[in-house]
């Protein structure tokens, strides 16, 4: 299914707060919305980029660990 894309980098995604979402952006001329993915403080995801998924939205505190570094997200203060 994803044959392409196997050997690809993985990305690993560590919540830093409860609640971190990870958006799956699907790849092609239309840009929708196709999964979605809730983690709480101390998981960790590793993910992927496919056929399906060519960009992905993180809202939240997280630590994202990819092939450039590592970059953190900054979710708005909740009160
Ligand atoms: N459907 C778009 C695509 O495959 C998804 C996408 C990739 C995107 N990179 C983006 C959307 C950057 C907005 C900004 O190209």
């Amino acid at each position: 299914m994803n044959e392409g894309y196997l050997g690809e980098d993985y990305i690993v995604i560590k919540a830093l707060e409860n609640g971190v979402t990870i958006i799956g952006l699907t790849r092609g001329m239309d840009t929708k919305f196709h999964h979605t993915e809730k983690l709480d403080r101390g998981e960790i995801l590793v993910v992927q980029f496919t056929e399906h998924t060519s960009a992905m939205k993180i809202r939240g505190n997280a630590e994202i660990i990819h092939r450039y570094g590592t970059t953190m997200s900054e979710g708005i203060k909740r009160q």
